[in-house]
Order: C-alpha cells, then structure tokens, then sequence
C-alpha cells in the first residue's frame, strides 16, 4: 500500500464505530491497556491485518476475532503484531547478580533434599531472560547442582517470539553489552546471528501461556510451586487492576520461601503487601514469606541481610530514567528494609517490630527529600528527586513535586517523562500523553550522544528510543 493510502486506512479504522470495541475487547483479552490511549498504534496494527481472508471491515474482523477467541491463529497474528518484545542478555544485571548473590544459595539450601529447582520466566519474549538463567547457573552454581533437576520455563503470549525463543539464535541487539568474553564463551557465531551454546539450552523450555487469561497456578501447564519468577517488563504495559491481580497469582504461583523479580518500575507499594523486600546493592527482590510451620528451615534459609543502600537517594541526585519497561536507577530507589527477614549469623537484635524499622527507613528517606526541599526551594533537582520517592512510597504528591520541577526548570525533559509516567499510572491518559509529547519534542534538536540531565549516564537517543516506544509503540 503507498504510504498516502496507509495512512488513510489507519484514520478510516480509528473512526470506525467498531473500534472503541475492538480495542477494548483485545485489551481485556491481553492486558495491553497500554494501548488505551494509542489509537493511531493501536489501528495501525489492526490495518496490518486487515484485509484478513475476505473481512476488509472493523466490524467484520471484530465479529471473526469473538468467534475464534485468543487462541486463534487470526487471533495470535494480531498480538504478534502488538506484544512489545524488547529484551536483551543480562538485562538488568544487578537483579542477576542478586538472585547469584542472594535468592539462588537460598533455593539450594531450602531445596536440599527434593534437589529440584524450578524458575519462570514469565513474558519472556524471544527467551534472553530465560537462557540468562541457566548461563548463571551453569557458570556460578555448576558443582552444587549436580544431580539436581532444573528447570527454567519461559511463556509468553506471542508465539513468535517462542518460536525465536526456541531457535535461541539472535541478532546484536538482543547480546547489546556483553563482553566478547561472554559472547564467545556463551555463543556460536552462525551466519550473523548469536547462537546460544547447546550446553546452555538443556534446562530450558519454552511455552505460550497468556499471564491474564485463566488461572494461576496452572498446575496442567507445569505453572505453579516455583522458586523464582521473573516477570519484568510486563506489568508496565497492564493497568493497574490488572497488575494487582497477576501479582496476587504470581504469589501463589511460588512456592514458600520463593522470590519474584519485577522490573524497576514495576515495583509499588502492593508489593510490599504481598511480598518482603529484600535489598540488595543495587536491586530489590521479593520473597513470598515461608510456610510458618518450618520457621526453622526459614530461616536457615533466609539470606543475611545485605546490606541496603538507601543512601545513594539522598546523596545523588542522578536517576536513570526508566523505558516504558526499565525504572529509575535502582541504586536511586529507597532500598525498603527486608522485613521479617532474619539474619542467619547476627546476634538476636533488640526486637524493633519490623514494620517499625521499615516506616522508620521510609520515613528518613522522605524526611531527608523534605528537608532538601525546603532548604533547595528553587533547585528543580530537589523537587524532582522527592516525586520520585513519593512516587515509590506512594506517598505525598509526585505529580504535585515533577510539575515544581518543571516549573523550576521547563528544559528538565526526565521530569516531564516521569510526570507523564505519573499520570499514565493513575489512568490520566491525555496529560500523560502531553507530557510524554513534550519530551519528546525537547529532545528533537539535542545531539544523540548528549548526556540527559539527571540521567545516570542516558543520553537523549536512548531516552527518544523510550519515548517513541510510548508514543508510537514503535520501538526507535
Ligand atoms: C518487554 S517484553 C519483556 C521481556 C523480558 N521479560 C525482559 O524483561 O527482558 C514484554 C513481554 O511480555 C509479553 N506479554 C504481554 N502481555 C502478555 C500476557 N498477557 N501474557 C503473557 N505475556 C505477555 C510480550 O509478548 C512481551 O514478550
């Protein structure tokens, strides 16, 4: 089709009386509220399929999607189309050096007589999280599991990127970052792409399992009495109801003592609810609390308490800016105070009840904020810095904090995209899009390899590259 003619099908599907519908039916089905406010994505991907067979209209291509439901070829084709599928080797390597420092010796310990350990990597895309896994396993805990059954089981929604997943060969976007050490030790050159080494594919499986459809734990699908899940980058894309619901399940779905990661920006306050933080530099991992009938297994198997590092918050004002699947520099985020987590070697403290200790952290964290607020009345950096630990706490107003900043600074480009991210969490979706627009635009006329400011090292291109994928869907 010419782009004119394209563009014209687009607007005619936007305008469709069918396609409030149509959206709203794919997005209970995916949880892609995503696209809630991206009407021209959103129909750009419907006109990629149509016409589909002989349906040429909205109504029609709606009226053959009920009929056939998710599982459906014509079905699956359109959430090809709109799964976002960004993913890359070792993404996030701190929260890999976390479970190698923390979660994995505690599954091995608290696993020592069944010698079975089971992870999931859920919405796993083309599979890079799920080979990361057995890399570090088979790199760092090879002896320890000897005998051991392992299983690492990857599911998404879109069958193509399992098809991907299960090739396990890939581009250099997707093995960005990594040493030549790590790509000749882990890879086999063929043709141009990077395959991963049969001896890392032995543990892991991949499935199409939808995270918002049916139950969880799905015992007859293999989901359920896991040690670890992964499920990053994910949630961001669901709305909020959503997200507290697959949270609530991916909690039954571990088993006791078992540890979930989430991506940066996918952690809020519900966490906290379900699951005890547990910070590690750099990283927060959760843990589902363990049975109270071994508490003796709990806590031979509980990690020591690592030391927390909330003080990088208020010593820095240097925060990385999130993707629409990445967060704030962790190292920035108030590191929540494991609570009931006993440490193994450490003398038996004056019991403070835990969630004392932890309001008390929470409170310095924000206290200090405050108090630099008010001693920085006219520094943008001071008021973005406490939206982002009100924003994390969800406390206080961040919304009310990144519009000071911009105020203070209207150039301040990371403040408009967390006010933007702000917004878009609380469902307001056109202040949201106008800030994520305003961003963008900023960042128009600035050269590619420019520092952002207040970025932790992000320069414009990759912050434009998180940007276009907000507002277009289109990955840069
Ligand atoms: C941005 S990728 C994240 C990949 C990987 N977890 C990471 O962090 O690198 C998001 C993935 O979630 C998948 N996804 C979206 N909605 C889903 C759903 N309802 N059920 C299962 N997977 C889903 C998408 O297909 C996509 O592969």
């Amino acid at each position: 089709m010419m782009p004119n003619a394209a563009a014209a099908g687009i607007e005619a599907i936007r305008r469709d009386p069918n396609f409030p519908r149509l959206k709203s039916m794919v997005i209970d089905a995916t949880g892609l509220a995503y696209y809630a406010d991206k009407d021209a994505a959103f129909a750009e991907r419907i006109n990629r399929r149509l016409p589909f067979g002989s349906i040429a209209t909205v109504g029609g291509y709606l009226a053959a999607l009920e009929a056939e439901g998710p599982a459906g070829a014509e079905y699956q084709g359109l959430i090809n189309e709109l799964a976002v599928g960004e993913t890359f080797f070792f993404r996030y390597i701190e929260q890999f050096d976390a479970l190698r420092a923390v979660a994995i010796p505690e599954c091995l310990r608290r696993n020592q007589s069944s010698r079975l350990l089971r992870i999931w990597s859920a919405g796993c895309s083309i599979g890079p999280e799920a080979y990361t896994l057995e890399i570090l396993l088979k790199q760092h805990f090879a002896s320890q599991l000897d005998g051991w059954q392992v299983h690492i089981v990857g599911t998404d929604i879109n069958g193509a990127f399992l098809e991907q997943a299960r090739r396990g060969a890939y581009g250099d976007w997707a093995v960005r970052g990594l040493s030549p050490e790590t790509l000749d030790a882990c890879f086999d050159r063929q043709d141009k792409l990077w395959s991963v080494k049969p001896k890392y594919r032995q543990w892991t499986s991949f499935m199409p399992f939808n995270l918002v459809d049916g139950s969880i734990p799905s015992y007859p699908h293999g989901i359920g009495h896991f040690d670890i899940i992964l499920c990053r980058n994910v949630m961001i894309y669901f709305d909020e109801a959503t997200r507290h619901r697959l949270l609530g399940n991916l909690h039954k779905a571990l088993a006791d003592g078992g540890w979930l990661v989430v991506g940066h920006a996918e952690a809020g306050p519900q966490m906290n609810e379900l699951f005890i933080p547990v910070s590690v530099p750099g990283a927060t991992l959760y843990r589902k609390q363990a049975e109270p009938a071994a508490p003796a297994m709990a806590d031979r198997g509980t990690p020591p308490r690592p030391a927390a590092a909330p003080a990088p918050l208020l010593k820095s004002r240097r925060a990385a800016a999130p993707a629409p699947d990445a967060a704030p520099d962790p190292a920035l985020r108030p590191a929540p105070r494991a609570r009931k987590v006993t440490p193994a070697a450490t003398p038996p403290a004056a019991p403070t009840p835990p969630d004392t200790a932890e309001t008390n952290e929470r409170s310095t964290v924000l206290e200090a904020c405050l108090a630099r607020v008010e001693a920085n009345r006219l520094d943008p950096g001071a008021h973005y810095q406490l939206g982002l630990v009100e924003e994390e706490l969800g406390v206080g107003d961040p919304v009310a904090a990144f519009k000071r900043a911009l105020y203070l600074d209207p150039r301040f480009v990371l403040a408009d995209y967390h006010l933007a991210l702000a917004y878009w969490r609380r469902g307001r979706l056109v202040p949201a899009q106008r800030h994520f627009r305003n961003a963008r635009e900023a960042l128009e006329i600035r050269p590619d390899d420019e520092a952002v400011a207040e970025g932790g090292g992000l320069t414009v291109q990759e912050l434009r590259g998180m940007l276009d994928l907000w507002l277009t869907g289109e990955e840069g």
